[in-house]
Order: structure tokens, then sequence, then C-alpha cells
């Protein structure tokens, strides 16, 4: 075929991939084909969804699980502090391997409890009100997976007796400042070197300054990434 012709042809085709990444990039967003090993991993993203409400986005989420595939092999427990409805817990819990799973969150823990004058109930109880995944449910999500060790109630005192656990993989979604702050006290030095920290709400103004001072001088990588999570290698 005339070579001019053909690249005639081949932009024809290519012009609504084209028109769609362009109308796209000058709204902020990408679109980006995926291979086929990473099908499976937005079939279950999809799958979450209908079950609950998972509130990361698609690239949020795969980040998770590329992340968590990679800390399996490492040794040590894995951890999510923002649990919500067990949506990105799934997703973890579907990757985990052999690991140990630690799930904190208050769920309804709160719901009709008298104020316990904590600094971090306070907080919770005034970010999100009477909103929160309810533990029965989030039990009942995870109950195909092997490992699970929910701990409901105000992060940081349910870590209490996990003082000697090494980490692989932790996920903060707390949207909180102050709770991500304690978070990282406790979950920093109990990371594998290796082992990987996502952060989401890096969006977030306070929360990002939470991060920005407690890796200032350390010598971890940090990589804010474009979807709003920021990823932190623990180095030895
Ligand atoms: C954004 S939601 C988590 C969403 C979930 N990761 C998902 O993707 O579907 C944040 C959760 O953090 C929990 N949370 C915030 N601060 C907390 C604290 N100090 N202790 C326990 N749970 C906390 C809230 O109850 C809420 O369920």
């Amino acid at each position: 075929m005339n070579p001019a012709l053909k690249r005639e042809r081949t932009n024809w085709r290519g012009l609504p991939g084209r028109l769609m990444r362009s109308l796209l990039a000058r709204r902020g967003s990408i679109a980006a084909p995926l291979g086929p090993e990473w099908q499976a991993d937005l079939a279950l993203i999809r799958d979450t969804r209908k079950r609950v409400a998972l509130l990361l986005n698609d690239a949020a989420a795969l980040q998770i699980r590329i992340a968590v595939r990679t800390a399996a092999r490492l040794d040590g427990a894995m951890a999510e502090a923002g649990v919500l409805m067990g949506g990105s817990a799934r997703l973890i819990a579907e990757a985990k391997g052999d690991a140990l799973l630690y799930l904190f969150d208050v769920f309804d823990t709160l719901q009709g409890a008298a104020p316990g004058g904590f600094s971090s109930e306070a907080e919770v109880r005034g970010h999100f009100g009477t909103t929160h995944g309810a533990l029965a449910m989030v039990e009942a999500l995870l109950s195909p997976y092997p490992d699970i060790r929910i701990r409901p109630g105000v992060f940081p005192s349910t870590a209490s007796g996990l003082g000697e656990e090494r980490f692989s993989f932790v996920h903060l979604d707390l949207d909180l400042p102050g709770a991500t702050r304690d978070a990282l006290d406790f979950f920093h030095p109990r990371l594998v070197a290796g082992g990987i920290l996502i952060g989401d709400d890096y969006k977030d103004r306070e929360v990002r300054e939470v991060f920005t001072a407690f890796f200032a001088g350390k010598a971890d990588t940090v990589m804010p990434l474009p979807w709003g999570q920021v990823m932190i290698v623990r180095q030895g």
C-alpha cells in the first residue's frame, strides 16, 4: 500500500483516541490502556465497588494492589488504618499472601458512646460525625480471607500490644492530620527495610504537611503520586 495512504489510515484510526486523550488532558486526566497482567486488578476493583463504597479512584486502588504484591515478598504483617466499609482492605487482602493483615478503624464503636475525652476521639467525632463503617459488614466482606485481625476503636490506642510487630505494607487513609501523624509515629519505626507505606489524602494540605514534616531529614524514599497518594519505601 502507498505509505502516505497507510499513514493517513493509521492517523484516521488513532483520531478518536487522540481526541479523547486531548479532551481528558485539558481536564487534568489521562487515559492509559492497561496490559493484560493488570486486567484482573481492574476486575477486582470493579467487583469491590459493586459490593461497597470504595473511596479511592482506580489509579490509587491499582497502586495499592501493585505495592501489596511487591511487599508480600518481604517478611512482616500488613496494616490499614482507615477502613470504613472495607473496600480498600479487600484489595489488600486479595494480594497479601500469607501475611497477617491488621485493620484499624473506629467502625461503629463511637455510635451512642459517651465522648471519652481523647483528642484523637474528638478529632474523629468532629470530622466523621455518625458516618462510619459497620464492623459486622466489614467482617462479612472479608470473611473469605485468612489472617485478618480487626482492631475496632480509636487509633492509636487500638495498636496496644503490637509493639513487637513488623510491617511490610501499610495503607494510611484516615483523612485527619492528627491521626495520620499518630499512625506515622507508630508504623514508621516498625516498617521492615524495603517495606512500603502508602498514604492517601496527600492532596489535602494539612495531611501533606504532616508527611513533609515527618520525613524531613529521614532517608526513606518519598514519592508523591499524581492520583492523590504518597508512597514511602523504608530504607534500612
Ligand atoms: C476515608 S475513610 C477510609 C476509606 C477506605 N480506606 C476506602 O478506601 O474505602 C477514613 C476512615 O478513617 C477512620 N478514622 C479516622 N481517624 C481514626 C482514628 N483515630 N481511629 C480509628 N479510625 C479512624 C474513619 O472512621 C473512617 O472510617
